[in-house]
């Protein structure tokens, strides 16, 4: 939700257009996190003051107007030390408006902007503080009491550095965050902070860094402490004080260590698709970091050091490719993405999956096989089709495991307050890894003690931090909103998951080869139902002008029709519903007639007699079914409804081929329709707002 991007060049002379240009394509870049409005702000051309250049729309628009005011912002003027920060909303406090869009403003002399990724939650209370100190607001988001705070401590304490005028600010902050701070009255600077909102930062020098580390530096003394309840902060609030009580100086000129190349520049972003471009040397921050570059040096400050705190950030070398967030040949970066899938899942298993040895290695958690195999449960926990692909898998994983397994929606889980134990064994699935109720989540099963096991697609994400081991499902980066190659990916995953966990048992070497030997196979099955694009197409076209899609299936195929529903109504906004064809009789029945468009999915596996039950329940009230089935399945066929035939393969893998049929149907439709498909109204790829 929301994406930020910062962009900081010292001592490496550049043209305010390409300063411009660097912050709009980074902004491009992350427009898949929110897409309402967006912003940026720079140095003014001609005074000390700064350009807040906003607007409502896609950043495409901000582009525009930029171009428009191009005279006024001075493109060819070269700036040898420049910092700039920009902005691209998903609203969730104040309509999408220029007023409600980042940067926020201090003042009217823009003193201090601010970009803010998440919510604030205490925003109201601060901000009757600031009213009574005489602020005015002008705009209905919470981030515009984070730009106004950082001015009070201003004028409170002139003599503070910007970083400490960020770290008293923060103090103050309840909620998610991950903020960028620009002020006219620290040119050249910037500092940047999360809590629970990904950031990180991306190193860009003319000589390769002989380090891989930049150092920590604690506040207060520096011996490690225990946490402690001050930890919440609480004790900093005003709590009906006249001011809020600030924290003792601690900067000293020595904690800028200038890197050894003094020709730098940093790109903060939300996420490293906005980086690979310039640099692929990143440091991900963790909550609290406070990071500031001053004099072209970074530092990276925490107020007080806990025993368990590094000594060091790292520096990471990112392994993903510019041409991976690029849409190459593809009109849409979904249609892209679904096409991928036959090179998507062969990356999830390869170095995995030994189809000589009939062998299956998970190297992120191995060493805790064992204790993974002596615990009382197993619990999936994910959102959307995160959740959807541990509704596909909990069958094998029962089957293979010999366990229970619960699957849970992460907002329903913590509004149940579920009970979890020392011996449960949790795992949470999400693609972008900072999806705020699946962390959530995750913090309060490992609060309880349960293992904590991330399936994550983004190497550095929050859940990938904060799982005790995992499986990256290596999927490549996925930048349409609407979930597909991940979802594929995440699947066979657990797939794998549930073959290692079932290694030794002799009774079910059968069943591991028969999978194992489906997986061989599904990069050319996948390849051969990508060539039903032609026939999906017409499909989409006589159903892109209807008002609804039922999808029904059962056994290994329901969660195909709880995910082809999800891709239906988020890029078609059609209404659509995925129904267990168990369940007809028992209500959905009633919304069937000759109108009522009907998918069914009907494979030759052990519910295939109740799927056909189903089939005549609706044929028997004039409902006309569109069947995905098997190919050469002639008896199904014979029922004379339309059909989509896609490749046979073993039962439990089957849901990986029939989901591609509505990732492709969901498409053309939204296509038919005009919708916008990589960036659907209203949602956002990575939901880091609970
Ligand atoms: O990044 P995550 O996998 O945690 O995201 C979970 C859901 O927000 C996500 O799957 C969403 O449902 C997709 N837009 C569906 O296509």
């Amino acid at each position: 939700m929301c994406g930020i991007f910062a962009y900081l060049n010292f001592l490496t002379p550049k043209k305010r257009g390409e300063i411009l240009k660097t912050l709009v394509n980074g902004l491009k870049r992350l427009e898949y996190r929110g897409y309402d409005s967006a912003g940026v702000a720079i140095d003014s051309a001609c005074s000390k003051d700064m350009a807040l250049i906003k607007k409502t729309g896609k950043v495409a628009l901000l582009e525009e107007e930029i171009e428009n005011r191009s005279k006024e912002l001075d493109m060819d003027r070269i700036e040898d030390i420049h910092c700039g920060i920009a902005h691209t909303r998903w609203a969730t406090h104040g309509v999408p408006s220029e007023v409600n869009s980042h940067p926020q403003r201090s003042d009217y002399a823009h003193s201090f902007v601010v970009v803010h990724n998440g919510i604030i939650t205490n925003y109201k209370e601060v901000k009757v503080f600031l009213q009574n100190k005489g602020y005015k607001f002008e705009s209905d988001t919470d981030t515009e009491i984070i730009a106004k705070l950082i001015h009070h401590f201003y004028e409170q304490h002139p003599n503070y550095s910007f970083r400490e005028l960020v770290e008293n600010v923060v103090q103050q902050l309840e909620g998610a965050f991950a903020l960028c701070f620009k002020s006219k009255h620290f040119p050249g600077e910037c500092v940047a902070t999360r809590r629970g909102s990904p950031l990180l930062v991306g190193i860009k020098t003319k000589t390769r860094l002989a380090t891989d580390h930049i150092p920590i530096l604690y506040g207060k003394d520096d011996d490690p402490q225990t946490p402690t309840d001050a930890d919440t902060n609480s004790e900093h609030r005003p709590h009906g004080r006249a001011d809020y009580p600030v924290l003792p100086r601690s900067e000293s000129t020595s904690e800028f260590e200038p890197l050894e190349d003094k020709q730098v520049e940093y790109f903060f972003a939300s996420d490293a698709s906005a980086i690979i471009e310039h640099t692929n040397r990143v440091i991900y921050f963790e909550d609290d970091d406070v990071a500031a570059i001053k004099n072209g040096a970074l530092s990276i400050h925490r107020l007080r050091r806990l025993y368990d705190d590094p000594h060091s950030r790292e520096i990471h070398t990112l392994k993903m490719e510019l041409q991976q967030i690029m849409k190459g040949n593809y009109d849409y970066f979904m249609q892209k993405e679904i096409f991928e899938q036959p090179e998507s899942v062969i990356n999830t298993m390869r170095g995995r999956v030994n189809f000589e040895t009939k062998t299956v290695t998970l190297g992120g958690i191995k060493d805790y096989i064992p204790e993974i195999k002596r615990c009382r449960r197993l619990m999936l926990i994910g959102c959307g089709t995160s959740y959807h692909s541990a509704i596909a898998t909990r069958q094998l994983l029962e089957e293979l495991t010999e366990l229970p397994v619960m699957v849970e929606l992460a907002s329903d889980f913590l509004d149940r307050t579920t009970p979890v134990f020392r011996d449960d064994v949790c795992f949470f699935i999400s693609q972008s890894g900072e999806t705020a109720d699946t962390l959530m989540a995750l913090r309060y099963c490992k609060q309880r003690g349960a293992l904590i096991i991330g399936i994550t697609n983004t190497v550095g994400s929050s859940i990938c931090r904060e799982s005790h081991c995992g499986v990256h499902i290596n999927a490549g980066p996925e930048i349409g909103v609407a979930s597909t190659k991940a979802y594929t990916s995440q699947f066979i995953s657990l797939v794998m998951f549930a073959l290692v966990m079932s290694e030794d048992r002799l009774s079910l070497a059968g069943r591991r080869e028969e999978i194992i030997e489906g997986l061989k196979n599904l990069q050319q099955q996948i390849r051969a139902v990508l060539q039903l694009d032609d026939k999906v197409k017409e499909l989409a076209q006589d159903l892109y002008n209807k008002k609804s899609l039922l999808i029904m299936g059962r056994g290994f195929n329901f969660a195909t029709c709880l995910e082809g529903a999800l891709k239906v109504k988020e890029l078609t906004y059609m209404h659509s519903e995925g129904i267990m064809a168990g369940e007809l009789k028992h209500g959905p029945l009633a919304l069937v007639d000759e109108d009522m468009p009907v998918m069914m999915i009907i494979m030759r596996d052990p519910v295939y007699t109740k799927c056909v039950n189903a089939l005549q329940q609706v044929t028997a009230r004039q409902g006309r079914p569109v069947i995905i089935c098997e190919e050469n399945d002639d008896e199904t066929k014979a029922y004379g409804h339309r059909c989509l035939e896609i490749p046979r393969t073993v039962d439990c893998l089957q849901g990986i081929l029939t989901v591609i049929p509505m990732q492709l149907l969901s498409f053309h439709i939204a296509v038919l329709r005009g919708c916008n498909v990589d960036c659907p109204r209203n949602l956002a790829k990575s939901v880091t707002v609970e």
